[in-house]
């Protein structure tokens, strides 16, 4: 049975390939169909589309609907096509004729836009929450080992002195800007595009203001072809903030499967979180990291993919657009689980403390000395030659003694500025309650 249905049934391969795994995707925006419905009928009633009455009766009704959903007994039976007929179908089964008036005004184009946009607001509110507490535990980590250092690589060459301070921190700072993205992906999930019907609006007075209010966006799209048009451009956004998160972990990930290499010997982690051989009784491999790091990289394609799925599509509403959400849907929940696995992983993390004392490391310090020579007086190029000629005819000894104190230095972290920055984000997340929802 179709919400369409004319008075035949549709061959069966047809129906198949066009809902695909559709109704399974659907599930998990069934709670937030029945949200917009039940903000979409009180606007009915109060542009007299709905007696009180009726809207009582329905409200009650798709409250206990929202039970069935958080129950997780919510199914969208064989036969039928999205969970948006689903819902229509039970208020019809269980109110009759006051079931079929809720779908005054609106397409099912127009529910699947409003249930993605609060989908995808959720989901990325998710996202950062995640987030938030991966830099935590950067930045805890990052003072904790402020005063161990490590050497720092350029051309993967042996450079400067840096410290697990540093390190720790850079990732944590690093993410901030992520947060940037992600913000900007929640600002344009944030906007109700409910009353744009099939795509082009309606001739009934819809009150879309009271609707934004309702559903406790911050505001709408405005022209209803902007909203359809949004379909797209929203999980587009959320998939860049996706993928600069997963460039930023994908980063942390090779580093620390580099430096849990023997050659290395940086960091370990307690054995139950290392994986063995089946060959080689001495392995203990960093899969966690290297899982994550594939991980990664594949979430960076995911924009590409929305990109090309809606590549010059005609304007409206197209039935491609579907194929949205089996990209979407996993992408949120797969870096949620990185970016947790790396949390975990990282409060087990042990660090080497004396990494830099072994004369391996010596010239570490070449550029310490430079500088030591230059406060003295000495011009720098000359020093510069001075300490490459020690280092050349082997006179050359460090000091390992070092203070980086300017902003942003071994010796200044400035953690402190960088959270304030972080939280100016992550404080704009903060989702609106639904009053309607609370009856
Ligand atoms: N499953 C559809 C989607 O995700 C719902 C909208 C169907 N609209 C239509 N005109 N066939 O896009």
């Amino acid at each position: 049975m179709k919400l369409w249905s004319k008075g035949f049934e549709p061959d069966k391969m047809i129906e198949e390939f066009t809902v695909g795994n559709d109704r399974e995707l659907d599930l998990r925006l069934a709670r937030y169909d029945v949200q917009g419905s039940m903000a979409h009928i009180r606007m009915l009633e109060s542009i007299g589309l709905l007696s009180a009455d009726e809207l009582k009766i329905l409200l009650k009704a798709l409250g206990e609907i929202a039970e069935i959903i958080e129950r997780g007994e919510f199914t969208i039976e064989p036969g039928v096509e999205d969970v948006h007929s689903q819902v229509e179908f039970m208020l019809t089964e269980r109110l009759g004729d006051v079931g079929k008036k809720i779908h005054s005004g609106r397409s099912r184009n127009d529910q699947v836009l409003v249930d993605l946009k609060l989908f995808m607001r959720d989901e990325l509110c998710d996202v950062a929450d995640a987030t938030e507490r991966l830099f935590s535990c950067l930045q805890n980590l990052s003072e904790r080992y402020k005063d161990v250092l490590m050497p720092g690589y350029t051309h993967l060459q042996v450079a400067m002195p840096s410290s697990f301070g540093l390190w720790f921190g850079a990732y944590a700072e690093a993410l901030v800007d992520d947060m940037q993205f992600l913000l900007a992906a929640y600002n344009v999930a944030n906007q109700n595009p409910l009353g744009s019907a099939a795509g082009y609006g309606s001739s009934f007075p819809l009150d879309r203001e009271m609707t934004t209010r309702l559903l406790g966006f911050e505001t709408l799209h405005y022209n209803v072809v902007a909203a359809q048009m949004s379909r797209g451009k929203t999980e587009r956004a959320a998939a860049m903030a996706i993928g600069a998160i997963a460039s930023t972990l994908g980063r942390l990930a090779m580093d620390v499967c580099l430096w849990m290499c023997q050659n290395f010997g940086f960091i370990t982690f307690p054995d139950e979180l290392t994986t063995g051989s089946s060959i080689m009784p001495h392995k203990k491999n960093p899969d966690v990291f290297e899982i994550m790091r594939g991980k990664c990289n594949r979430l960076q394609s995911v924009q590409n993919e929305i990109a090309l799925l809606t590549a010059n599509l005609p304007l409206g509403y197209n039935r491609d657009l579907q194929l949205l959400k089996d990209i979407i849907f996993p992408a949120t929940r797969e870096i949620i689980s990185c970016l947790d696995m790396a949390d975990f992983m990282l409060r087990h993390i042990k660090v080497k403390t004396d990494i830099t004392n072994d004369s391996r490391y010596d010239y570490l310090f070449t550029v310490e000395e430079v500088n030591r020579l230059v406060l003295e007086g000495m011009p720098f190029r000359e020093a510069y030659k001075k300490v490459g000629l020690e280092v050349r005819d082997g006179s050359y000894s460090p000091d390992r003694n070092i203070c980086h104190s300017h902003v942003g230095s071994i010796n200044n972290l400035c953690n402190r500025k960088i959270a304030e920055k972080f939280h100016r984000l992550y404080d704009k997340f903060k989702i609106t309650s639904f009053p309607h929802t609370s009856k």
